[in-house]
Parts: structure tokens; sequence; C-alpha cells
């Protein structure tokens, strides 16, 4: 049965589309894995860049014929398989891959598709995910960056959430706002997780606002998840952080997946790599032990 993780922080700009795109393409070196752009902006869904791998046509009654917005009229839709998309012609990757499904966002309009529902619209996607489950190991979901009935519904379709936070000053007094609206949440529809991850993400080690976020989310943010109501019956981790690197945006720029850019072009930056790969397996086996 697959396990729903889902990458979520009520500011844009931490990392969300970033991380849940390479933790991603790591799971899928191994497992089943389903990625869905669940953010009307669209980013992940830019970055994958469906036009320039797939025939255009193909891609457009795609969007058509299997858009997300059909299941918040209670229809059933088909991932998009995007393995093939990372090999090469002869079928071949340098990174490993097992296999990588793909729902792409349709941009704005999921907004209001949500929002124009008659009853029951924050449990939607769970109700989709759960017809889906079985044929994934994981299904990770880039989230919105806004409450909103979407946004519930991604709270609502997880098994687990990783709640990615910038090691900047004001991140987490907003982080704080958002542990609140997750309790009030989880406390309405008296739902839990499996696990809740922290991820410390964009860490410049050079920089004192960097250093002294990361120790004040090291020891007195995670403190302060044990006194919400619903939050503090979670078991929690706290991930290693990721650095502020250039070669995340560099391979965005070339449209590539992180682990296939650097094993493609900048294997200098293979420390990154190890780290994904650490993360990922910090993940695996939390979820497993907590089965
Ligand atoms: N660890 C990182 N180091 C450097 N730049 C990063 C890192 N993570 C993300 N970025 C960049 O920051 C910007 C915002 O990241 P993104 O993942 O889109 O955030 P969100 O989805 O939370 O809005 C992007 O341009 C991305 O390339
Ligand atoms: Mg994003």
């Amino acid at each position: 049965m697959g396990m729903v993780l889902s990458i979520v922080n009520q500011k844009g700009g931490v990392g969300k589309t970033t991380m849940a795109q390479a933790l991603a393409r790591e799971f899928a070196k191994t497992y089943k894995v389903l990625l869905i752009d669940f953010d009307g902006q669209a980013t992940l869904t830019e970055l994958i860049d469906l036009n320039n791998n797939f025939d255009e046509k193909y891609i457009q009654d795609y969007m058509k014929s299997d858009s997300i917005v059909k299941i918040f009229e209670r229809e059933t839709i088909e991932p998009l398989n995007i393995t093939g998309m990372l090999k090469d012609e002869n079928g071949k990757t340098i990174v490993p891959i097992n296999e990588l499904h793909f729902i792409p966002s349709p941009g704005n309009i999921m907004v209001s598709a949500a929002e124009s529902v008659s009853g029951g619209k924050d449990m939607l996607l769970n109700k989709y995910l759960q017809k889906v489950k079985n044929e994934y190991d994981y299904i990770i979901i880039d989230a919105l960056p806004s409450v909103s009935t979407l946004f519930r519904n991604v709270l609502l379709a997880s098994d687990a959430l990783i709640v990615t936070i910038q090691t900047k000053t004001n991140a987490i007094a907003g982080a704080n706002g958002f542990l609140q609206v997750l309790d009030d949440v989880l406390g309405d529809y008296e739902k839990t997780y499996k696990h809740l991850f922290i991820l410390p993400t964009m860490y410049n080690k050079q920089r004192r606002d960097d250093k002294d976020t990361l120790a004040e989310i090291m020891s007195s943010y995670m403190q302060s998840l044990k006194t919400y109501k619903s939050i503090g019956a979670i078991t929690t981790t706290l991930l290693e952080e990721i650095p502020d690197r250039t070669v995340f945006s560099n391979a965005q720029a070339v449209r590539y997946f992180l682990q296939d850019y650097i094993e493609g072009f900048d294997t200098g930056k293979r420390d990154i790599l190890l780290l994904l790969e650490n993360i990922a397996k910090t993940v695996t086996e939390k979820l497993r032990g907590d089965n």
C-alpha cells in the first residue's frame, strides 16, 4: 500500500517544489513513485517540461482527459508515466530508475474547481488516492502555499508530512503559524499522521542568521511541536538540513531532475546526492518503523 508524503509550508519560495522533485526522483531509484503537482502555480509541471519530452498533441489531450480537476467531480484519472523521459535513446540512465508517474497541475483552474464542489470537498484528493494507492510505494505531493480547500485536501490525504523551513529569521514565526493551522485541521477531522518530518532548507553556513535559525529549529522549535494538541501526539523527526547551493537551480534551469543533472554534468556535487540518499533512507526507515 502506497504511503502519501506531502511537502508543505504556508510560504512560497522555501524549497517545497525543489524537494518534492528531488525526493520523488530519489525514491524512484528503487520504488514505484507517483509525484503530484498540487499547486495552481504549476512550478513543478513547468520544471518537468512535458511538452519537450512527449508529443505535444498527446500532452494536450492528456491534460484534458486526465486533469486533476476531475477528482473534484469525483471522476478518476490516470497518472502519466514519465519513467521513459529519464532514459536515453537506448533506454538507459546513469541514475537508476524503477518507476515514476506524474500528475501535472492544470494551473489556477484547480482553485475554482475545488471551491465549487458542494459538500465533502476537503476529502476528494484522499478519495482519489485511495483508489490508486495500491499501485505505488510512495506518493509525493508538492503542496500549494496557502490555506484553502486545496490545502486541506493535501493535509487529509497524507500519511506523513515533510515541513520545509528556510533557515532565515522570520521563517520560524511563519512555521509556527502553519503549525497552528495544521493542528486545527487535524483536530477538526480527528486526523493524525504516521510521522512528521521537519526539513530545514537553503542553509548557508556562512551566514549568522542561518546558523542561529538552524540552532533554534534544533532546540526550541522541535520542543514546541510537543505543545500542540494534535501535532504533539505525532512522532517527529528533524531531517538533515539542505544547503543553499546553486546546483539546485542549475538543474532546474535546464529542466533536469537534480540527480540526473549531477551525474550527467556536475559530478563534483555528488555530496548533494549522498545527502538526498540519506534523507530518503531516514524517511523510509521512520515510515516503515511506525507502521
Ligand atoms: N537548497 C537550495 N539551494 C539553492 N536554491 C534553492 C534550494 N532549494 C530551492 N532553491 C531555489 O529557490 C527557489 C524556490 O524554490 P521552490 O522549490 O520553487 O520553493 P517553493 O516550492 O516552496 O515555492 C527556486 O528558484 C529554487 O531553484
Ligand atoms: Mg512550489
